[in-house]
């Protein structure tokens, strides 16, 4: 099928090149035109595994393309997704103008059928309001719309779309059922729920909104097993094993970030208070998870009694979690900044979000930026792991002890061998550890 995909980001830019590898002809349109530029040059301008090997693969069979260009993407294009971003608005609910323009454009470029997919994540509702728009600015246009949210991982995208736990597909007449599942022929037909436009814009929020509450619940499981001498491990490992809770997403830390969990639950929130439908679970998780933060900065103050000034603490991760370069709503950002506010001396270090991060923290002249982890450890008071790169855990910390000036370290993601840096002589505390 003929597919055009706005918007290269995350979603979109593994989305074009997924459908493209499953040998659709497929155009990705994006408004950036240095995205564009970079992309046709064979550049990814996001970090994410595999993704450079498949666009290589999918331009030699000429499946994909890359184009400002809308109008000319939409001629040939029986399926259009909608893939642009939906950041949260100030008073917390999605700000969909760059989905709504999206349809307005489409409308204006369309002259054939068109089956309309929103694909970015949005309140229930939107669907229908991008048909509205469709309809006002194109009333002779044949169209369909439909929902099909994406649950892909940044870090794992490429996996998570070509092997997902289940494709949604949400639509209101046969016609974009039909065409929705010949876009997903390739995959097993039971991995594909299809349902109502309402219901697949509400199951995207309330996965997300789940899994936010697992990791809050996770992380109030440590807090407990701090006061009580508790083994987080050993507990998230076992009621894990309940295959009605299920292990995945129990993983201690500083709390959940990223581009989507938090808009996300704010944006359900949103909808719910306009209908008047109370969500204090999803209410308890947004304050659960701000507390979070607080408290790892509190926990890292403790080692200074209360006062981090001019203390040199080595923060190893930036981004919001390991194998992306993606800092938006990251845990460790959010931390680094409320230290530099308390005016310790700060040498942070990232695999990939260095560049993204220097952005972010410029306004911080007590922030020191090293991409060799080692460096960034020298001299320090205390080493603080907020990211959880895998790299981490293979670190010569026999090397890292002649480095820094106290042997301290504060694992915010429990990656590390307890007993390994204990025999080295370091102090070793992590999250969900009895405080001593
Ligand atoms: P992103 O910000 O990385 O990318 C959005 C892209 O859309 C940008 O490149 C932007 O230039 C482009 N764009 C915006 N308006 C445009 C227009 N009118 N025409 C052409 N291009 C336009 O966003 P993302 O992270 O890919 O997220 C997109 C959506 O998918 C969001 O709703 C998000 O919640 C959802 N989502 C994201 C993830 C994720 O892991 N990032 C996973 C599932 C769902
Ligand atoms: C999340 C969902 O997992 C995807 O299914 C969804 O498609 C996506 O949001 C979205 O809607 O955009 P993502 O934000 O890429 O994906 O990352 P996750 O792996 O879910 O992690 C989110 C945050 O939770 C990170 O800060 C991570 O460190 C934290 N987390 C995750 C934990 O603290 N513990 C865990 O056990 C898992």
């Amino acid at each position: 099928m003929n597919i055009t995909v706005i918007g290269t980001g995350y979603v979109g830019l593994v989305s074009g090149l997924c459908l493209a590898s499953l040998g659709h002809r497929v155009i990705c349109v994006d408004k950036d035109e240095n995205k564009i530029a970079k992309l046709k040059q064979d550049i990814i301008p996001i970090f994410e595994p595999g993704l450079k090997e498949l666009l290589l693969e999918v331009k030699k069979q000429q499946k994909i393309s890359f184009s400002t260009d809308l109008k000319l993407a939409l001629n040939d294009a029986q399926a259009v997704f909608i893939a642009v971003g939906t950041p949260q608005d100030e008073d917390g609910s999605a700000d969909l103008s760059y989905v709504l323009a999206c349809a307005k454009e489409i409308a204006q470029y369309s002259n054939s059928y068109k089956l309309v997919i929103t694909k970015s994540t949005v309140p229930v509702g939107t669907g229908f309001m991008v048909a509205e728009i469709i309809k006002k600015n194109n009333p002779n246009l044949d169209f369909d719309i439909a929902s099909n949210p994406e649950f892909l991982r940044e870090g794992n995208a490429l996996s998570d779309f070509m092997n997902p736990d289940r494709i949604v597909v949400g639509t209101n007449n046969d016609r974009a059922k039909k065409l929705l599942k010949e876009i997903y022929e390739k995959f097993p037909e039971e991995k594909i729920v299809t349902t109502d436009i309402t219901t697949s814009e509400l199951i995207k929020y309330a996965s997300n909104s789940f899994l936010a509450t697992k990791i809050s619940f996770i992380n109030e499981m440590a807090d407990l097993c701090e006061k009580t001498g508790g083994n987080i491990g050993e507990l998230s490992r076992a009621i894990g094993l309940d295959s009605r809770i299920g292990g995945k997403f129990l993983n201690v830390g500083p709390g959940f970030g990223g581009s989507c969990f938090p808009k996300d639950i704010m944006a359900i929130l949103n909808v719910a208070a306009e209908k008047k439908v109370e969500l204090s679970l999803i209410s308890s998780v947004i304050k659960s998870n701000k507390i979070r933060q607080e408290k790892m900065v509190e926990k890292i103050a403790n080692y200074f009694g209360g006062n981090v000034a001019g203390k040199k603490i080595a923060i190893l991760g930036l981004a919001f979690k390991a194998n992306t370069d993606d800092i938006r709503y990251s845990p460790a950002i959010l931390i680094v900044k409320k230290l530099a506010q308390l005016k310790a001396s700060l040498k942070v270090s990232d695999f990939e979000a260095i560049e993204n991060s220097k952005k972010e923290l410029s306004e911080f002249s007590n922030i020191e930026f090293f991409e060799d982890v080692y460096a960034a450890t020298k001299d320090a008071d205390l080493i603080v792991i907020a990211t959880e790169w895998n790299e981490y855990k293979k670190l010569d910390f026999a090397k890292i002890k002649t480095l820094v000036k106290s042997p301290k370290i504060l694992d915010l993601r429990n990656i590390l061998d307890a007993k390994n840096l204990e025999a080295l002589g370091f102090d070793y505390n992590y999250i969900g550890r009895r405080q001593h």
